[in-house]
C-alpha cells in the first residue's frame, strides 16, 4: 500500500515511520512520498535524507483552500497513493480532499481525544491538570480531530512535568503507536463501522497502555 505522508514542522513522526519502514516494520505499507507546505522544514529535509520522493506546495500560493486541496490530490495520485498519513500537518483539509481518499486518510493527535482536540493540546492538557494524557490516531473527517479513533496510548503526567516534559513522553508514544496503525491500516485489519473502528490481531492500544502507566 503506497503511503502519502503529509507533513509542516520537524518531522519527527516521519522519521519513526522511515526507521520503521527501514526495519521491515511498515510492510506492506510504502513511503511513496512525502508532501509539505512548509518550505524547508525538517520534514522535508528528512526526507531527503531517507531517499522519499517529496513535493513542496506552499498554501500561500493558493488563493483558497479548495485550489490547495485540489493541488495535493494531484501530487498525491501522481505517486499513486493509498493511504494519506497528516504527521504535523498544521492544515485543515476541505471535503473534497476527504472525499478523493475515503476513510484513507489517518492523523496523528498529541491528547487522548476527545479531550484538548486542535492546536497546542499538551499545553491544553498541561493546563488543565489533567493526571493522564497521551495521543490518538484516527481517521480524518470534516471537523477538526473529530474522526474515528483507530488507537489511542496513554502516558502519566507527573508532578515534576513541565509543559515541555509532557510533550516529549507523548512524543515516545507517538513514534510507536503511529507506525502500528499505518502497518495495521495496510495489511487491512482495520475496519470502520460508523464511530467503531476495530482493528484485528495484535491490540495496538492494549501494549501501549500496560507499558505506560
Ligand atoms: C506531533 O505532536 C503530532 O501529534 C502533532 O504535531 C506534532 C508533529 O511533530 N499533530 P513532528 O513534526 O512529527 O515532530
Amino acid at each position: 500500500m503506497n503511503v502519502g505522508v503529509l507533513a509542516s514542522g520537524s518531522g519527527t513522526n516521519l522519521q519513526a515511520l522511515i526507521g520503521a519502514a527501514a526495519r521491515g516494520e511498515l510492510d506492506p505499507a510504502r513511503l511513496a512520498v512525502v508532501g509539505v507546505n512548509v518550505p524547508g522544514c525538517g520534514a522535508l529535509e528528512r526526507a531527503t535524507q531517507a531517499g522519499i520522493p517529496s513535493f513542496v506546495l506552499d498554501h500561500k500560493a493558493f488563493a483558497s483552500r479548495e485550489g490547495f486541496d485540489a493541488a495535493l490530490v494531484e501530487s498525491l495520485r501522481r505517486h499513486q497513493v493509498e493511504l494519506v498519513v497528516l504527521a504535523g500537518f498544521m492544515r485543515l483539509l476541505t471535503p473534497a480532499f476527504l472525499a478523493a481518499f475515503p476513510h484513507r486518510v489517518v492523523n496523528i493527535h498529541p491528547a487522548l481525544l476527545p479531550a484538548f482536540p486542535g492546536t497546542h493540546a499538551q499545553r491544553q492538557a498541561f493546563s488543565y491538570g489533567v493526571k493522564v494524557s497521551g495521543c490518538t490516531v484516527h481517521f480524518v473527517d470534516n471537523g477538526t480531530d473529530t474522526g474515528p479513533i483507530i488507537a489511542q496510548a496513554v502516558v502519566p503526567v507527573l508532578e515534576s512535568d513541565d509543559e515541555e516534559s509532557l510533550r516529549a513522553r507523548i512524543l515516545t508514544e507517538e513514534h510507536r503507536l503511529l507506525p502500528a496503525v499505518v502497518r495495521a491500516v495496510a495489511e487491512g485489519r482495520v475496519s470502520v463501522d460508523g464511530r467503531m473502528v476495530r482493528v484485528r490481531g495484535a491490540a495496538i492500544e492494549a501494549d501501549a497502555r500496560l507499558r505506560s502507566l
